[in-house]
């Protein structure tokens, strides 16, 4: 039985880790640690908030007494550190955030758990530090490029990417160095349920259904690789049970799509929903265009993204080999399933626009963006 710490559990992935890990061991102690800024939401725990094996604190992840404090209260063997600021518009136009979450935070976990498990010798034998990272510590790949696997240099090209790339160095450091029991999973872009509606995906979806402009950076032909949160969840879980210590896994979708193709196919689907089903067309009035069968007139091409990587994508060979590691959800079938979460769950992401995002978002729209 397992006694897990997870940073960032309120977010998107972090939540979508939880669920996961509570259906699947029941068994286990789960407990969160989140400071719920703009993109945490506590309402993401729902589902699990009942179970006697969970428990949620909101706090800082550089607030090292109480991470120690929770690592010896609860016993802990499994830190699983999601915590971070995610999005790369925000890290151009704000990026000291990014270095004291990204950084300074991930190291003051780090610090707290060497200083408990190490020097202290609580678990010593057992623990592990799982830190989440992502594909866009690699930089960015030309269209004939070969795909990012474990061993291509870092080069990361935005602040947040640097953020993370610094994060990965310290978490490979404190193994070196201390022998603290580390693994890193560099995974590429997730979608899914709960993703806060300021990146691509859950953006278009929720565009659609409030009849507004569907942004496409640029020319639109910046490629990523999609994978469903859940697959991702799985991932991370194959990493903490089979990884090697002090090793990195790239966790990928091997699903590479241009945005402008991605946002084209979101809009025939939402269209063919709104067909099949009338009750969508009570339940959202103002998707006009969806309810047309026209949502891809609401794309509009806008200024591009500063320093915009121009194609992500992950060779997932020493994942699938090491740990049997491969995505079981198609794209296809992934976002469906998501589609069906955006359209049921109007309450959880209108209470999101209308929060501190919204006033984010309309900051950034009247100044640059639009084209
Ligand atoms: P998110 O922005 O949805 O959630 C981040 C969570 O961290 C929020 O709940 C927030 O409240 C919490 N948080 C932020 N600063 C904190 C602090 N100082 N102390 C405690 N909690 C804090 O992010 P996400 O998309 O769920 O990403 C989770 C992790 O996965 C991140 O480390 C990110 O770099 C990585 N990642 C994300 C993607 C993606 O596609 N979203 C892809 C690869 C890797
Ligand atoms: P995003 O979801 O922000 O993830 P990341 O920047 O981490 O890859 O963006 C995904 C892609 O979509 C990226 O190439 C930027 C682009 N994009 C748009 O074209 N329009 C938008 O409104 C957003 C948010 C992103």
């Amino acid at each position: 039985m397992k006694r897990l710490l997870v940073t960032g559990g309120a977010g998107f992935i972090g939540s979508n880790f939880v669920h996961y890990w509570i259906d699947n061991y029941p068994e286990d102690t789960v407990i969160v640690l989140d400071a719920l800024t703009y993109a945490g939401n506590i309402e993401n725990l729902n589902p699990v908030k009942d179970n006697p094996s969970f428990k949620f604190y909101q706090g800082d992840i550089c607030d090292s007494v109480l991470v120690e404090a929770l690592l010896k209260e609860h016993q802990i063997d499994t830190l699983v550190h999601f915590a971070a600021e995610s999005h790369v518009d925000r890290s151009i136009s704000g990026p000291d955030a990014f270095i004291q979450t990204n950084i300074i935070g991930t190291h003051s976990l780090l610090k707290a758990a060497k200083k408990i498990w190490l020097d202290e010798g609580v678990n010593k034998e057992t623990h592990r530090f799982h830190h989440v990272s992502t594909d866009e510590v690699y930089g960015t790949l030309e269209p004939e490029d070969p795909a990012f696997c474990e061993s291509t240099p870092y080069a990361p090209n935005s602040p947040y990417a640097a953020s993370k790339a610094a994060s990965d160095h310290l978490v490979r450091a404190y193994h070196h160095t201390y022998g603290l029991r580390v693994t890193t999973s560099n995974c590429s872009n997730n979608y899914g349920p709960y993703h806060f509606p300021e990146k691509l995906i859950p953006l278009v979806v929720t565009n659609i259904l409030r009849d507004l402009p569907l942004p496409i950076y640029g020319d639109g032909k910046q490629i990523r690789d999609w994978l469903y949160v859940e697959d991702h969840a799985r991932g991370i879980d194959l990493v903490i049970k089979k990884g090697r210590l002090g090793d990195c896994y790239n966790i990928g979708g091997v699903n590479e799509w241009a945005n402008i193709d991605i946002v084209h196919f979101i809009c025939e689907l939402m269209n063919n929903l709104f067909i099949e089903n009338p009750k969508f067309a009570d339940k959202y009035p103002q998707a006009i265009s969806a309810i047309a069968g026209k949502s891809q007139e609401l794309i509009t091409y806008v200024q591009d993204r500063v320093g915009h990587d121009r194609r992500y994508a992950i060779n997932p060979k020493k994942s699938s080999s090491e740990l049997g590691y491969m995505p079981l959800e198609s794209f296809e079938t992934g976002i469906r399933k998501t589609l069906r979460w955006y359209l049921k769950n109007d309450s959880w992401w209108g209470a999101v626009m209308d929060g501190s995002y919204r006033k984010w978002i309309e900051k950034q729209y009247s100044s640059s963006r639009q084209g």
